[in-house]
């Protein structure tokens, strides 16, 4: 039968027109050949072959979801207004909407959840004042201090470029070569290392940031979330165990979650010490390989984030998300942490490659307040950021023709802490193990024997010229791990040789298994 009716469930291509065949290529004859004029036949099959994007280059595995941030109005018993003219937290019970994309870091989209890997905790809030991103991690620290070291870091960290697999040589031949790692890899090897999933996850800003007042006084932040359903991690043998089950584990657990009614909540809390450079402490308050000690400088609440919401589609709320560290409000500002400064170019700069110049104008990523810029066109640009009454032949200011004109400044400007020389040079307090000795001291037993037996294993894959210097790097922190590291090395060495073993390399582990599995 034919007819020209259609309903709102009728199939159309992307130009409206009703779809009449969907299974069948127009062709000449019924064997083919097919003719090259198939309109609806060429624009699915090309739309189809442009549906990835280029994958976030770091933090390519990531879910995400809605919710909303409730501000206390006070950090810890304190007006918080003494320290932020931030609007968001300034009334108690003040809701901003948020979005949140967990993810980790090396490997690509489809892989593993339960790999040994930072987790990346991205917080975009949808503030009156405009977006404000939080682009943190689970753990309080990083690997490195220096923006100019993140591309080779990432090299090292990611699959070898000739077989595509990830090599701890290539891994701890970098990471021993730098020195500040020893800290960060002291928590990434411990069970800390692996999130059981994302909901008993903590997250951290890392870099250190400014709070501005109304009268422009700043001081030095630091950003936490705790979340309150608790913190929960996975040893090697329980990772490995889950990974045969279920790779995509802590997706689904959110996932899940949240369309059961369980909303998943945090707190944020707020470090701060005074705008200056403290020579009084023993490191630099901008060098992110460094914690503050809570004990000095508490945890002071200010407010609590839930989310209950899933994304209704996955590729445009989680994979087009775009964060950077760069998007701040009012009241919220840089430091002089120099890697700060380097992410900060970094994210928006990938964002306008990996999703496109106009990616401010997807939903996920547009402020929920009007946008009104003299920016225009460019690839996929599909409104113009115009404001109600703009005179739309302006697209420039300042001018007398009823174009955009600048806000008023909302509060003094807060002072530079120093005028000095252009150099390029490393930071003067280093201080690269001292931390990191700590750290080890404060685990637990079972903790610090776990954080061995994944050194050991890992570290008995690299060239004793690695070992040797890891294990310096551990014996500076501290004395004990140390020697628990070279002890361990030399029994793996031992072992390797008794039983002309293929190496400890979990990856050979895993192909053993692969053969013996295959038998
Ligand atoms: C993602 C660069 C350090 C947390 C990214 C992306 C880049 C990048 C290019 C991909 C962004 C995208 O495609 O949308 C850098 C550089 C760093 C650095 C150059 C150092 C100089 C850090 C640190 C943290 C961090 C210290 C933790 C505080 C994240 C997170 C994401 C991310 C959470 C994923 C955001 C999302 O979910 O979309 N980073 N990063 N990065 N980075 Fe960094």
């Amino acid at each position: 039968m034919t007819t020209n009716e259609t309903t709102d469930q009728t199939l159309t291509n992307r130009q409206g027109h009703p779809v009449t065949d969907n299974q069948n290529i127009r062709t000449i004859g019924n064997r083919g050949p097919s003719t090259l004029e198939n309109y609806h036949f060429i624009e699915k099959i090309s739309h189809f072959d442009r549906e990835r994007v280029p994958e976030r280059v770091v933090h390519g595995r990531g879910a995400g979801a809605h919710g909303y941030f409730e501000a206390y109005g006070k950090l810890g018993d304190e007006p918080i207004a003494k320290y932020t003219r931030a609007r968001l937290f300034q009334e108690a019970g003040k809701q901003t909407p948020v979005f949140v994309r967990f993810s980790s870091v090396i490997h690509g989209g489809h892989s593993p959840e339960t790999l040994r890997d930072p987790r990346g905790f991205a917080t975009k809030f949808y503030t009156e004042d405009g977006n404000w991103d939080l682009v943190g991690n689970n753990l309080k620290i990083f690997f490195i201090r220096d923006a100019m070291k993140f591309p080779d870091m990432v090299h090292a960290f990611k699959p070898d470029p000739v077989t595509n697999v990830q090599s701890m040589e290539r891994f701890f031949d970098f990471v021993s070569q730098s020195p500040e790692a020893t800290h960060m890899i002291t928590f990434l090897f411990s069970p800390w290392g692996i999130p059981a999933n994302y909901r008993q996850m903590q997250g951290s800003g890392v870099n250190t940031y400014k709070w501005v007042n109304k009268e422009g006084k700043a001081v030095l932040v630091k950003y936490h979330w705790e979340p309150l359903q608790g913190i929960r991690n996975l040893t090697q043998a329980e990772a490995e165990q889950l990974q045969g089950k279920n790779f995509n584990h802590a997706t689904q657990d959110l996932y899940e979650a949240i369309e059961r009614g369980e909303y998943p909540a945090w707190e944020l809390q707020v470090q701060w010490m005074s705008d200056d450079a403290h020579d009084e402490l023993d490191f630099d308050p901008l060098d992110d390989t460094k914690l503050w000690d809570p004990e000095q400088f508490p945890m002071l609440p200010v407010g609590k984030m839930v989310l209950n919401k899933n994304p209704e589609n996955y590729f445009a709320e989680v994979e087009q998300a775009a964060f950077g560290t760069g998007v701040l409000v009012d009241g919220l500002d840089f430091s002089d942490d120099k890697m700060l400064q380097g992410r900060t170019f970094s994210y928006s700069d990938t964002q306008r490659y990996r999703v496109g110049t106009n990616y401010l104008q997807l939903p996920i990523n547009a402020p929920k307040k009007q946008v009104a810029t003299n920016q225009r066109d460019g690839q996929m640009a599909f409104r113009i950021d115009i404001a109600t009454g703009q005179n739309p032949h302006v697209n420039y200011e300042p001018s007398t023709m009823g174009g955009l004109r600048e806000a008023d400044r909302p509060g003094e400007p807060h002072e530079p802490a120093y005028s000095a020389k252009l150099i390029r040079e490393p930071i003067d307090r280093q201080n690269n193990f001292k931390q990191a000795g700590e750290t080890y001291r404060k685990f637990e037993q079972w903790e610090r024997d776990e954080l061995i037996d994944n050194l050991v294993g890992a570290l008995s894959t690299c060239s004793s010229v690695i070992r040797d210097t890891m294990i310096k790097h551990f014996t500076e922190a501290d004395a004990d791990y140390g020697k628990r590291i070279a002890d361990g090395l030399k029994q793996a060495d031992l072992h390797d040789t008794e039983s002309r073993h293929v190496g400890t390399d979990p990856a050979n582990e895993g192909l053993e298994l692969a053969e013996e599995l295959g038998h």
